[in-house]
C-alpha cells in the first residue's frame, strides 16, 4: 500500500489526470463561469456558435456576437460611465477611452478561454478590481 503521503497524492494526480483526458467532453474549450450556464445545451455540450458563429475554422469571435447579447459598445461604454467631474480621482472608462472611443474590440480586453487583461496596461497601470478575470 502507500508508504507515505506524497505518494498517494500522486497517485491521485494521476487518477484525476486520466479521468480527465478520457472525460467524455468532445467540444471541452474552458469558458469564463459567466457565460458557461447560459452557453451549454441540455447534452452538456457548449454552443460554440454563440460567439464563433458557424465557421468551420474558429478565429476571435467579431464584436458583434458580443454585441448581440451586450447591446451596442455604447451601451456597455454607458454600464462604465464616469461621473463628469471625476477628474484624475477614478480610473478611465474602459469601453470608452481617449485614443479609441467605443471602437476597441471587446477581445482585446476580455478573453474567453485564457486570463483577461486590460489593452490599456500595455503603457498604463490602471486597476479595475471589480474586472472578472
Ligand atoms: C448569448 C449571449 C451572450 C453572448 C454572445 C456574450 N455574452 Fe457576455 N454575458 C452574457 C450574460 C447573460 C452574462 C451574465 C450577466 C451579465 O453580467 O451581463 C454575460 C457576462 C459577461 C461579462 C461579465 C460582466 C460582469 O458582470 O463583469 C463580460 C465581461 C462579458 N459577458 C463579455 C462578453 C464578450 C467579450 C463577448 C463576446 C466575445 C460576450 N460577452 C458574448 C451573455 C452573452
Ligand atoms: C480596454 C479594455 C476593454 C475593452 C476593449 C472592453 N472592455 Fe468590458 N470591461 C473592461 C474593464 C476594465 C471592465 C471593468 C470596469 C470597471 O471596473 O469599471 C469591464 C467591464 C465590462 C462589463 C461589466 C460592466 C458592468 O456592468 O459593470 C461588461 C458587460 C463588459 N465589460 C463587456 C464588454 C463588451 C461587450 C465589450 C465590447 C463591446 C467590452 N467590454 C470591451 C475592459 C474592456
Ligand atoms: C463566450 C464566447 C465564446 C464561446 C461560447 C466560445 N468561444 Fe472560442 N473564443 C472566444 C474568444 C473571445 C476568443 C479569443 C481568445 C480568447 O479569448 O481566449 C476565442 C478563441 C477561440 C479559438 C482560437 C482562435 C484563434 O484564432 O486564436 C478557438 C480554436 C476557439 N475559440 C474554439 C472554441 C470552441 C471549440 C468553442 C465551443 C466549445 C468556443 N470556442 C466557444 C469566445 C468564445
Ligand atoms: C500604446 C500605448 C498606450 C495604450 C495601449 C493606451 N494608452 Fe493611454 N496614453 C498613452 C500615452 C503615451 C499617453 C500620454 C500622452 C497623451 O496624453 O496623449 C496616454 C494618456 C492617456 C490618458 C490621459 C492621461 C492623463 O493623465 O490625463 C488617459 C485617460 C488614457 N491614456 C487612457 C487610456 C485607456 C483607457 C486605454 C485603454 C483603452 C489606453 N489609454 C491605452 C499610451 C497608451
Amino acid at each position: 500500500m502507500f508508504k507515505n503521503l506524497s505518494v498517494l497524492s500522486l497517485s491521485l494526480t494521476l487518477a484525476f489526470s486520466l479521468a480527465t483526458i478520457f472525460a467524455p467532453s468532445a467540444n471541452a474549450m474552458k469558458l469564463k463561469d459567466y457565460h458557461k450556464e447560459i452557453m451549454t445545451d441540455e447534452s452538456g455540450q457548449v454552443e460554440c456558435a454563440a460567439c464563433h458563429g458557424d465557421v468551420k475554422r474558429k478565429t476571435i469571435p467579431q464584436v458583434s456576437a458580443c454585441e448581440s447579447c451586450h447591446g451596442s459598445a455604447e451601451d456597455v461604454a454607458a454600464l462604465t460611465q464616469r461621473p463628469a467631474d471625476a477628474g484624475h480621482t477614478v480610473e478611465p472608462n474602459p469601453h470608452d477611452s481617449m485614443h479609441y472611443g467605443t471602437d476597441l474590440a471587446c477581445t482585446y480586453c476580455h478573453q474567453e478561454h485564457k486570463q483577461s487583461k486590460v489593452y490599456c496596461n500595455q503603457c498604463h497601470e490602471f486597476e479595475y478590481p471589480s474586472m472578472k478575470r
